[in-house]
């Protein structure tokens, strides 16, 4: 194919190279004319391993040419990657001056230009900025319409420095947000051959998983960092104790925990949680990333109730109180946190949770939730009352049971507060769907 690569920084340079080495006739852009003579000799402008060996080859082939600005050689190519900076600003929102530039500059190539090129956004942006900033420049620009003159998608790209090279031919995984289907197609084709899924998904998804997997791992690095400062005062070896937690593949290195819903509660992670951070204040050690869980997990509690109050009705079903389905343990579970102001707020709560019985609750349970819903019993109901009088419907977990009684409800105006993720693609949410005025979370 024809490849335009417009900026030539890290990932820029490496993608141009590797395209070419692959076989494409690619022409590389950038503003910087230094990045542009040393490419154009055959020297990589930056430190990374194999880059040098992969220029020179590149160069050598003829199948790689530079220029300093964006011209009618960009307009004719089968697919233009835009790799420009997007650094911070002051305030820390993401400058998309260069990116604006280039799409301006692209759609005046564009404006009497044959073909129909395919734009890959590369370069890391905010949710929506493809569809809502870069597109309109891209059609006002070139005068054309998108799908029709030209396709537009957005490909994160996960390559790290310093091992960018190897990074770029094997990626975790190759995304591709789209509106339509034909970038999605040409970028398909174009990565075939790399070892890695390939996942089409909607633009804004797409810009938002690359924002993800930076801070996840900003947040990995800052929770290690701080096991191995308490670690250190506490004469426990941070490195062995992260080692060991790494080597549990099911709670701690996998998806467990990592799907948006509710928060965490029960009688184990805040008490722990709790109990590290005092370590922490009696070792005159700050951890405020730990301190953050907490204050974060109250935030999201306070967010359910806030949906409830939304919808205006004092009506309100609740299915699921234990801290997570399966259990009937009470301590501590947000479910009961929620109730508890929901009850204290005047509102009329009717509640099912089919593995909660108060006849057999004993112990620290009972005497918990006797401390925080004294009246327990009066509210405590089954699925179909809770469907019933819930005029907003609070929904703590997911079952078939559940969706089918939702499904069936009498009420069709009800809205649903979904804590569970009924409304996910996988379950089979639709009956609900139609049969509420609204499903929100
Ligand atoms: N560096 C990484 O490891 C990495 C990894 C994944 C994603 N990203 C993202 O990719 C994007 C590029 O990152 P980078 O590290 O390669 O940046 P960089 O600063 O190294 O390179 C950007 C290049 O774009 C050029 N440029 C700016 N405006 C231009 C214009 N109008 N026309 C032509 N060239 C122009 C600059 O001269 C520069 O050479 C950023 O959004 C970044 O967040 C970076």
């Amino acid at each position: 194919m024809k490849i335009s690569v417009v900026g030539l920084g890290y990932v820029g340079a490496v993608t141009a190279v590797c395209l070419a080495d692959d076989g494409h006739e690619v022409f590389g852009i950038d503003l910087d004319q230094s990045k542009v003579d040393l490419l154009t000799r055959g020297q990589a402008p930056i430190i990374e391993e194999g880059l040098q060996e992969l220029t020179a080859r590149a160069a050598a082939s003829g199948r790689l040419s530079f220029g300093n600005q964006v011209d009618d050689r960009v307009a004719v190519c089968d697919l233009i990657f835009v790799c420009v900076g997007t650094p911070s600003a002051p305030n820390g929102a993401q400058s998309l001056v260069a990116v604006e530039r280039v799409a301006e500059e692209l759609g005046k190539a564009l404006r009497n230009a044959p073909g129909f090129p395919v734009i890959v956004i590369r370069s890391t942006v905010p949710p929506g900025t493809t569809d809502t900033l870069i597109r309109p420049i891209l059609e006002r620009a070139s005068g054309r319409k998108v799908n029709e003159g030209f396709g537009l998608c957005f490909q994160p790209e996960f390559l790290r420095e310093g091992s960018s090279v190897r990074d770029y031919y094997n990626p975790p995984f190759t995304i591709v947000g789209a509106q339509s289907e034909r970038p999605i197609q040409v970028v398909r084709q174009l990565f075939a051959k790399l070892p890695a899924d390939f996942i089409a998904t909607s633009t804004p998804n797409a810009e938002m998983v690359k924002l993800a997997c930076n801070a996840f791992h900003a947040v990995k690095v800052s929770f290690a960092n701080e096991i191995g400062r308490l670690g250190r005062v506490l004469g426990v070896d941070g490195r062995e104790v992260m080692d060991l937690v790494c080597r549990d593949k099911s709670l701690n290195i996998s998806t467990a925990y990592l799907r948006p819903g509710f928060a965490y509660g029960g009688s184990c992670l805040p008490k722990d949680l709790r109990a590290l951070l005092h370590l922490a204040k009696r070792n005159d050690v700050d951890l405020p990333m730990m301190l953050g869980v907490g204050t974060s997990n109250s935030l999201h509690i306070e967010h359910a109730a806030t949906l409830v109050k939304a919808h205006g009705s004092r009506k309100v079903g609740m299915i699921g109180l234990s801290f997570k389905p399966g259990t009937d343990d009470l301590r501590e579970s947000p479910l009961v946190t929620l109730a508890e102001h929901l009850i204290g707020k005047g509102y009329q709560l009717r509640i099912y949770d089919p593995a909660v019985s108060l006849a057999r609750l004993m112990g620290a349970n009972k005497r918990y939730i006797e401390q925080t819903i004294p009246h327990l019993g009066e509210i405590l109901t089954d699925l179909p009352q809770v469907c019933e009088h819930g005029e907003v419907i609070v929904v703590g977990f997911k079952s078939p049971e559940v969706t089918a009684a939702l499904a069936r409800a009498r009420t069709p105006r009800s809205y649903v507060v979904d804590l569970a993720g009924i409304d996910s693609r996988e379950s089979p949410a639709g009956a609900v769907r139609e049969h509420y005025a609204g499903i929100c979370w």
